[in-house]
């Protein structure tokens, strides 16, 4: 994979893959940070005396155009954060659009609509991979979020490139998620939490090659906690994964990890912002109570194992964040890892839902090693999976 900073992109257009796959409301952004982690690429290129040609896809339009899917508004937020104007085209590969891109000047930046309202791109066409090449001279991929994808723009295209190179964000991302589980900073201490063990086995297996302790938080530790016979009252267990659940935990004590479960739980009879909640002991919760938070003593146990970690690395929410009764345990852990970045640990967290709760914390994003973008596509990494998009960068000369 081609670095950005090895390339001469002076009077060349750059056709860059970025994931502007944001949450919209009422025709705006509602975050904004994957549009903000792909600025240093626009930005070096832009300097680097390039003209930026953006595309990406919105959503799951499934080949068609759905006007709320529309890019139109990502180009307005593009603008404020460019400090200049951004050039949209309401069809990626349409003729005015090639003539736009054709024309683009020294320093200028051109944002394509929707990939996806085309079904070329998420069946990796050809053709659809062809047109869209004309939009540059040189093929720059920084679109993290759809790295597990072996679609037509981040991996079709290469084909009718010469050039082509990883842009910051996707360099970082490998870096830092690759590098983890490749070779860490011991102690390596990773804490998982949401609701599924099922989309999480790959990722366990593969962290029990380096982790030196797993905590598990979130629903999906009741799974773990039914296999060792705990009280889970009515919380939800996985029945179809208790088997996974224990071959994990026997897989971890062959391999010296040890694994840390909650010792106690925020709970309560429904997931509701008025239910009434209390803390208590495993044992003490009753039949028609659930789990939907680790409780006091949990967050206790998890910080003191985070001490003098070399890297930590953080994926899933350890309770329902959304609702604030539920949110103690994800906002403590979170704090407790922004103390250990200061004491030096590297820390990463691992996208999607983590880094939406991350978001929701007062100190904001700030404080981590490295966030990823990705929800997907930072799982799969994280799992030891070869992502599409970086095979496509690497395989290309
Ligand atoms: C994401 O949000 O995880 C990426 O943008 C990929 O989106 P997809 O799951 O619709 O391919």
């Amino acid at each position: 994979m081609r670095k950005l900073s090895e390339l001469n992109l002076n009077k060349k257009r750059c056709l860059v893959r970025v994931d502007f796959n944001v949450p919209l409301a009422d025709g705006d952004v509602q975050n904004d940070f994957r549009i903000r982690a792909a600025i240093p690429t626009i930005r070096h290129c832009l300097n680097q005396g390039a003209s930026v040609v953006l595309m990406s896809h919105l959503g799951r339009p499934k080949g068609k155009i759905v006007e709320e899917l529309s890019l139109e508004p990502v180009a307005y937020a593009l603008e404020g954060l460019l400090a200049q104007e951004v050039k949209f085209s309401t069809d990626c590969i349409s003729t005015e659009a090639l003539k736009v891109s054709e024309k683009l000047g020294v320093g200028e930046v051109h944002l394509l609509e929707n990939l996806r309202f085309h079904p070329g791109e998420t069946n990796n066409d050809a053709k659809f991979s062809e047109r869209l090449a004309k939009h540059g001279d040189i093929y720059i991929n920084d679109a993290f979020g759809t790295a597990h994808r072996p679609h037509a723009s981040n991996v079709g295209v290469l084909d009718y490139f010469r050039l082509s190179a990883a842009g910051f964000l996707l360099e970082k991302e490998r870096k830092y998620l690759s590098g983890a589980v490749k070779s860490p900073k011991h102690p390596f201490v990773v804490i998982l939490g949401g609701s599924k063990v099922a989309g999480k086995i790959d990722l366990i297996h593969n962290l029990l090659k380096q982790a030196d302790k797993i905590m598990i938080g979130g629903a999906m530790a009741f799974t773990f906690l039914k296999v060792l016979g705990e009280n889970v009252g009515n919380s939800k267990v996985e029945a179809d994964k208790l088997s996974v659940a224990k071959k994990i935990l026997s897989e971890a004590e062959k391999q010296n990890v040890e694994i840390i479960l909650p010792a106690d739980v925020v709970a309560a009879p429904e997931l509701d912002t008025d239910s009434p909640w209390r803390v208590t002991k495993l044992d003490e919760l009753e039949d028609d109570e659930s789990g939907f938070d680790v409780g006091p003593e949990t967050s206790m146990i998890f910080e003191s194992h985070l001490e003098d970690a070399g890297t930590i690395l953080w994926n899933g929410p350890l309770g329902v964040f959304e609702i604030p009764a539920f949110s103690t345990g994800t906002h403590s852990i979170a704090h407790a890892i922004i103390n250990e970045t200061e004491e030096g640990a590297i820390s990463i967290v691992g996208g999607g839902d983590t880094a939406s709760a991350v978001e929701s914390l007062e100190s904001g994003m700030n404080g981590f090693t490295h966030i990823s973008t990705g929800g997907g596509a930072s799982l799969e990494l994280l799992s030891g999976l070869v992502l599409p998009a970086f095979k496509a960068l690497d395989d290309h000369e």
